[in-house]
């Protein structure tokens, strides 16, 4: 593409009217998804220190929560349980009575339209915090797949609109996959957090999810220095029938966003993590950023890098930006 030397750029940025018609990204509602915290058996919603603005609602709760979150205008939640029946394997994450199931029973109930996605991990509902079952020190990558199949058929009989695991186990689209289709649920749709790393951007999460862990996840999740591992990792998931792929997280993985969109013909999202959402609530509140434009920007980066749908804290104040 070659230009004449008279060719000038700023003639087609002249005017808002002019800008706005060659605009070729832009957001809109459609975008979001909002992940809420709900925790079980406390009376009062519980700050979350590290995430100004965002709470932990009790599960008497969501109902109401629900309901303002769609009358705000998003129309896409991803549900987090913090439980108080964590055990070694995290069994509480399939029992049908258990906060997961009821969390999707209440949202579905309160707001039958919303998209309601549960993130299928187990370091919500372990006493160790690691996101399976811990064989030898280490996750053992089978055994915890065979509860994630328990764990989904449960989310689907309490009426999931969708599946997200978060938990990085080799093979875990293909054992989904057969697990919900067995038990007649071949509707449902899988959003693999299928390029998810290891990453430092997750530390406010853990306050978030009253999460005891201590240690790394290096052995599931992924190197952050590894790109062409963070491509096959994805692709994998496609091969075995997931839905939507996701990087996670979303800032300093662009690369590897704009990579995967470029082999794969699937809707992209991207997980905008606490730590990202952290650090501009930080920076704005020492003054030294403006917090919407940052954030619209940020929004912008990753629709131009090639995401479909965006994970985030901000999913509300973004709708509410973009109405004015
Ligand atoms: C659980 C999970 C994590 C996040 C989403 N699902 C934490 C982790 O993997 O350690 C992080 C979300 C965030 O930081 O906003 N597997």
């Amino acid at each position: 593409m070659t230009r004449t030397p008279e060719f000038r750029f700023r003639r087609l940025r002249c005017t808002q009217v002019l800008r706005d018609l060659t605009q070729q990204i832009q957001l809109s509602a459609n975008d979001f998804i909002l992940p809420l915290f709900i925790e079980e058996n406390i009376e009062e919603p519980v700050a979350i220190e590290s995430m100004p603005g965002v709470m932990r609602i009790p599960e008497t709760q969501l109902a109401q929560r629900v309901q303002q979150v769609w009358d705000n205008g998003v129309k896409a939640i991803i549900l987090f349980g913090v439980s108080h029946n964590k055990d070694a394997c995290g069994s509480d994450s399939w029992d049908e009575e258990g906060l997961l199931a009821r969390c999707i029973k209440i949202a579905k109930k309160a707001v039958p339209e919303m998209l309601v996605i549960s993130d299928n991990c187990f370091c919500e509902y372990t006493d160790h915090g690691h996101c399976g079952v811990v064989v030898n020190d280490d996750v053992d990558n089978d055994s915890t797949l065979e509860n994630l199949q328990k764990q989904v058929v449960s989310c689907a009989k309490a009426g999931v609109d969708m599946i997200a695991p978060s938990g990085m186990m080799d093979g875990m689209i293909a054992a989904i996959r057969e697990a919900l289709d067995e038990a007649g649920f071949t509707h449902i749709p899988v959003m693999s957090y299928s390029t998810k790393f290891a990453s430092a951007f997750y530390g406010p999460f853990r306050e978030a999810v009253d999460s005891s862990f201590k240690g790394t996840r290096n052995t599931y999740q992924q190197d952050p220095a590894n790109p062409r591992e963070a491509l096959a990792e994805s692709m994998q998931d496609e091969a075995e029938g997931a839905d939507i792929l996701m990087v996670k997280p979303g800032l300093a993985y662009l690369d590897v966003i704009a990579n995967i969109k470029s082999h794969t013909s699937l809707p992209l999202a991207v997980y905008h993590v606490s730590g990202e959402y952290a650090m501009i609530k930080a920076g704005a509140a020492a003054g030294v950023i403006d917090e919407q434009s940052i954030v619209l920007e940020t929004m912008t980066a990753f629709k131009r890098a090639g995401c479909d749908l965006i994970i985030t804290y901000y999913a509300e104040d973004l709708v509410a930006w973009l109405k004015k």
